[in-house]
């Protein structure tokens, strides 16, 4: 703590938030509020003039504590105010300690998980002088080529909504002003996910209902679950790019959502809308960002230059500049940071610690997704295995096992696979390693040979393959999703050998698997799976843990069906077994049959290789007895949905057991799935549960052809199952009253409560 600290000068700690920023408010001169309203870069060369005169509100990407408490020392005793500094970091999924990235987090389907991991990564981040995250980033997901998949909760509005709001809950805390709590930002508001062909920062274009109904939700439930800040995003939505788009900021955001938090821009997307061409000079820039609503600017210096001008033109009002910047002083008054501005380094907890390197352990279990297990190869045992071959260049690669965004990670922690399996067999098992080849994307066979000769000595090989962390990430989008370089080839090559194989992926999206599946014998889907990765991984190999994740995002057959996610629309001609024609039986056009004429490709088969929800487990397990509570369900009440779920093999295991609606008919078409809620069970081998959903007719609502959030009434479907191709199914209605209730169908016992 630097010495002889007083309070930040004319603020009464304590007294009434509301008041303390209006009386700051009125003591600041315009060049003092434009100055809260820029966050600078901590290698900007103008930081440090600029913050002696009281003109910084933020600075991002500082996590030197000395530094921090350095410029916080600056800005709360050498400027007039004494305004304390947010400072802000892309805290992602870890700052020191890393956990799976959040898409790896999201296959969890564990709130608990979730919450628990951006509550480590607040402690570490804040113990470290950071006190604001831009996470999480809940854009709806569904192009795997965009290479932002990886920090996406995947592609489901619900799934996304409620782990998003577990995120909040972990970095925010119960309250922000609480020592380890930071503030956490709800982006890229809004769309981003939908970038064209999923070329990172692309144009996308969402009609409207399709914006609310899928892409706006997880913003709102986390705005209403008190999220600090949001991000407008960089990209073009239906032609008005965010940053500059006031009926996405102001009229839904502020009107309608009532959200009163700081919207922040991104990286320097207000000059950018001079490159979108949106505006014609950064004057008309910085007007179209603060007309919309971006109460602060990230990188780039536009309101800094011509904030001034644009109020003496009378362009923007003062009194919008006042609200805005009081926004910002909001959240520095609920961070607590007038009354403590520094971060006392004696207090310092040891980051990495045994605690949050177990979390991070669990929750890479957690996130490990078994998408095949031939003959239940897996879990392999060490007393009947005697040679192991470990084979690819993520095996033993502390940093790209990490994933994307891991500025502050400890890369000589990170437990590789090599390392964990050795130590987990030593004594019983000869292991040998061969990379095979240089890095994921190397096209050079060179190491096939070595690789080839411990596989043929081997009675099993584990394959470490999938993409190296700069594959995905901002930026880093591709066109092609398999496995990158001469990874496939080296299957085959194993394959020769005729010894089982047992691939493990590490990437950060979905890869196409349809090619090599049937040259392996079991894949474990590892996504990037954080510093305790190895371990995870190796405890789910060997049977220590039994795998229970559940795909959070859907995987295609081939790049050519993207977009392809499970809650699509039916369509007049939907593809089925039944019409199904692959292109080698396609013969004649026939207009007058159904056959062949459906909505899919002739060159791959209609449904993905891996629906949404997909997860196997050691264990089986059956799901019978589907029932509601009522068939018919009155407008405004709850009701109640169960299915019996029994673990039917020898292994004790978590379930994640996915309840599906399909509202059949309405005023817009609805999905032909929608998630509305989900459980993880734990089932010993040999027993049952019967699991319970409670819905409330309100989670049937939508937005309709007028833009009205409401439930319709009508025929509703309801499954529920281990993912979303379940077949278990029976079906409700939602009457508008109680006395419109339809004769109950024949098999009453199927709906009796
Ligand atoms: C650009 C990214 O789009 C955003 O997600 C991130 O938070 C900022 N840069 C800050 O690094």
């Amino acid at each position: 703590m630097p010495a002889n600290i007083h309070q930040p000068q004319n603020i009464t700690p304590g007294s009434d938030k509301e008041s303390q920023v209006d009386s700051l408010l009125s003591q600041m001169t315009l060049q003092e509020k434009i100055g809260q309203m820029s966050q600078l870069n901590s290698d900007s060369k103008k930081l440090h003039t600029t913050l002696k005169n009281g003109l910084v509100g933020s600075i991002i990407n500082e996590v030197d504590l000395d530094t921090i408490n350095e410029f916080q020392l600056i800005a709360t005793q050498e400027t007039r105010l004494g305004i304390p500094l947010l400072i802000g970091r892309d805290v992602i999924h870890g700052f020191n300690t890393i956990f799976p990235i959040p898409l790896g987090q999201a296959a969890s389907w564990s709130s608990d998980m979730v919450e628990v991991c951006a509550k480590i990564s607040a402690i570490e981040s804040s113990n470290s002088g950071v006190n604001w995250t831009f996470s999480p980033m809940i854009d709806i997901s569904r192009d795997p080529r965009w290479g932002r998949v990886a920090e996406s909760l995947g592609e489901d509005p619900f799934l996304c909504s409620t782990l998003g709001k577990a995120m909040v809950k972990g970095f925010q805390g119960d309250k922000l002003s609480d020592t380890y709590s930071i503030a956490a930002c709800a982006k890229h508001f809004a769309g981003y996910g939908a970038s064209e062909s999923g070329r990172d920062y692309n144009t996308t274009n969402i009609p409207e209902n399709e914006l609310r109904n899928v892409y706006l939700p997880p913003f709102k439930v986390i705005a209403d679950a008190g999220v600090s800040t949001f991000m407008a995003s960089f990209s073009d939505l239906n032609g008005v790019p965010v940053t500059g788009n006031r009926w996405l900021l102001n009229d839904i955001l502020r009107t309608e959502w009532q959200y009163s938090g700081l919207v922040v821009s991104d990286w320097e997307s207000i000059p950018q809308l001079v490159t979108h061409g949106f505006a014609d000079n950064e004057e008309s820039a910085a007007f179209e960002a603060c007309n919309a609503g971006v109460d602060m600017e990230m990188a780039s210096d536009n309101y800094a230059e011509h904030l001034v001008t644009l109020i003496q033109k009378n362009k923007i009002s003062i009194k919008q500049i006042d609200t805005m910047v009081s926004r910002i002083l909001q959240l520095k008054f609920d961070l607590g940071l007038f009354e403590t501005p520094f971060t006392e380094s004696t207090a310092s907890i040891e980051h990495l610690n045994g605690f949050h390197l177990s979390i991070a352990k669990q929750a890479a279990t957690k996130s490990c997704v078994l998408l095949k297990n031939n003959e239940q190869i897996l879990p392999l045992s060490k007393t009947t295995i005697s040679q192991l071959a470990v084979i690819g260049p993520l095996a033993d690669d502390g940093y790209e096992q990490l994933g994307t965004w891991v500025f502050d990670a400890k890369i000589s922690q990170s437990i590789t696979c090599l390392s964990a399996i050795k130590d987990y067999v030593e004594g019983s098992v000869d292991v040998k390693f061969s990379v095979g080849i240089e890095t994921s994307r190397s096209n050079s066979q060179d190491g096939f040979i070595e690789a080839v000769d411990i596989a043929s000595a081997a009675d099993v090989a584990v394959m470490v393959l999938g993409e190296e962390a700069i594959l995905s990430g901002e930026a880093h989008c591709r066109s092609n999703i398999n496995l990158p370089g001469c990874q496939e080839q080296l299957i085959n090559a194993i394959y020769e050998t005729g010894t089982p194989i047992v691939l493990v992926i590490m990437a950060g999206r979905p890869i196409t698997l349809e090619k090599i599946l049937p040259k392996v014998d079991a894949v474990l889907f590892a996504w990037h799976p954080g510093t305790m990765g190895g371990q995870a991984i190796t405890d789910i190999l060997f049977g220590e843990e039994c795998p229970s994740g559940k795909l959070p995002i859907t995987f295609p057959r081939t790049i050519g069906q993207i977009p392809l996610y499970y809650g699509q629309k039916n369509t007049g001609r939907p593809a089925s077994e039944a019409t199904f024609v692959g292109i080698n039986d396609i013969k004649v056009r026939a207009p007058q049959t159904s056959l062949g004429m459906t909505s899919t490709h002739l060159d791959t088969h209609y449904s993905p290789l891996f629906p949404f929800g997909y997860g196997l487990s050691y264990t089986q397990f059956e799901y019978k007895n589907i029932r509601v509570s009522k068939y018919s369900v009155a407008m405004g009440k709850s009701f109640k949905i169960t299915a019996t779920i029994s673990n039917t093999g020898n292994v004790d295991a978590d379930e994640i057991v996915q309840l599906y609606i399909r509202d059949l008919v309405g005023s817009v078409t609805r999905p032909v799935k929608e998630l509305k809620g989900f459980k993880c069970i734990f089932l010993p081998a040999g027993e049952s549960e019967t699991v319970v959903f409670n819905i409330h007719t309100d989670e049937l609502a939508f937005y309709n052809r007028q833009m009205e959030f409401k439930t319709e009434p009508g025929l509703f479907n309801v499954w529920i199952g281990g993912d979303s191709d379940t077949q278990l199914k029976t079906e409700f209605e939602v009457v508008c009253k109680e006395s419109d209730s339809q004769v109950q169908p024949e098999n009453e016992s199927e709906y009796t409560e």
